[in-house]
């Protein structure tokens, strides 16, 4: 399991009205920890009035700029992020995670590729970071971004996105849309969703040119633009999307367990130790360790982050949602914890594997 460590926010900038970059200063005994890849997220952690929250947050800064950065948009009564836009100063320190996630490919400067991002409001975050480490580590790559907001002045990164053009003017290029401004060119006026996927392979994206798309946004964009691009011809395999989600979401009981009733025993695997807990089977195996005093790594607590990711080495659970586990990982026996129950009367888990 990947420790956290306090990290001194060096520089806080204001991008957005609603949104500040959060810069971390990163001390060389800890950089090899926290050296990441393009796409990734870190958690932040902070106890706010008396309450353990922690958040992912992607980085948006490329592999080789290796600058810990992270923008967060506040959202209305949301409790870390109006903290981090109205208290954190320079000098404060936050918890952090290492990065994690998978939300990239492996670049080969040898390839000739094209790549596309569809990105809404605060999913431009690891798309920035993806689209300056390809461009700058495959020298013949090419990226068309598509990305929506509400106004031009609640875009974040306009200016960084500017610079990209400027910086890779024959193999970046934009397209810009605004749910509530009108513009000269209407079909760029209007959420970034399905429909509109669907009007640019129809008209102006040839698809089969496209090696590699990355989605990142509200759930119901993802959904709908990856279900657009695939039906426009788009291997499953070649989208990528990253959902961002809060803590919050109630979790849905696993029907076969709860149907089982009683508990389980369950054995946790965390740092070499091991822990034995009794868990009602209508528990998240989370959910029980916590109860039980383990200190199992977690953030979302709603699929998504991977945080609480486990092997199941013996026993059989059910995982109700994954919304961040590849197939090739569930295939290998990993589940998410928060999303997992046990079925079987003895369940071995190792958060090391
Ligand atoms: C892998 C991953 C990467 C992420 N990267 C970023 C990032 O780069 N920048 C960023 O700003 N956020 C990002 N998030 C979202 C972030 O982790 C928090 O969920 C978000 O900042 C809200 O936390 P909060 O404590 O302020 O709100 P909470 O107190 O948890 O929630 C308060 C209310 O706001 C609603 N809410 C929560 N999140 C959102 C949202 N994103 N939009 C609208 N309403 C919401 C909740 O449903 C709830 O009603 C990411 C999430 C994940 C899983
Ligand atoms: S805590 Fe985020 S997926 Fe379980």
């Amino acid at each position: 399991m990947q420790k956290s460590r306090l990290l001194t926010i060096s520089k806080i900038e204001k991008n957005t009205p609603e949104t500040v970059v959060l810069t971390f200063d990163v001390p060389v005994d800890a950089k090899a920890a926290y050296q990441y890849e393009q796409g990734q997220h870190i958690i932040l952690r902070r106890q706010i009035d008396g309450e353990d929250i922690r958040r992912s947050y992607s980085i948006c800064s490329s592999v080789a700029e290796n600058n810990l950065k992270v923008a967060v948009r506040e959202v209305d009564g949301g409790r870390f992020s109006t903290f981090a836009n109205n208290s954190l100063k320079v000098g404060d320190t936050l918890e952090v995670f290492p990065p994690t996630g998978h939300f990239n490919v492996d670049l080969d400067p040898s390839k000739t590729r094209v790549y596309a991002a569809f990105a809404a409001g605060s999913g431009i975050t690891p798309i920035m970071s993806i689209i300056k480490t390809t461009l700058e580590s495959e020298p013949d790559a090419e990226f068309m971004l598509f990305y929506g907001n509400r106004t031009g002045r609640s875009t974040l990164f306009r200016h960084e996105i500017a610079l990209l053009k400027n910086l890779f003017m024959d193999r970046f290029s934009f397209w810009h849309f605004l749910s509530q401004e009108d513009l000269e060119l209407s079909f760029f006026s209007g959420r970034l969703d399905g429909d509109k996927v669907t009007a640019l392979t129809d008209n102006l994206l040839s698809i089969d040119k496209i090696d590699h798309a990355f989605v990142c946004g509200p759930d119901a964009m993802i959904d709908s633009v990856t279900d657009a691009l695939k039906t426009a011809g788009m291997a499953a395999d070649n989208v990528h999307s990253e959902k961002f989600l809060s803590e919050g979401q109630p979790i849905v009981s696993s029907k076969r367990a709860s149907d089982m009733g009683g508990t389980a025993k369950l054995t946790l695997i965390i740092d070499g130790d091991e822990f034995n807990i009794r868990a009602d089977r209508d528990s998240a195996i989370l959910d029980a360790a916590l109860d039980g005093g383990a200190d199992v790594p977690f953030a979302c607590k709603g699929g998504v982050c991977c945080t609480c990711r486990a092997k199941v080495l013996s026993g059989e659970v059910d995982m109700v949602l994954n919304q961040g586990l590849e197939p090739e990982e569930v295939n290998a026996g990993y589940v998410l914890t928060c999303q997992s129950f046990a079925v079987s009367d003895e369940v071995t888990l190792s958060y090391d594997a």
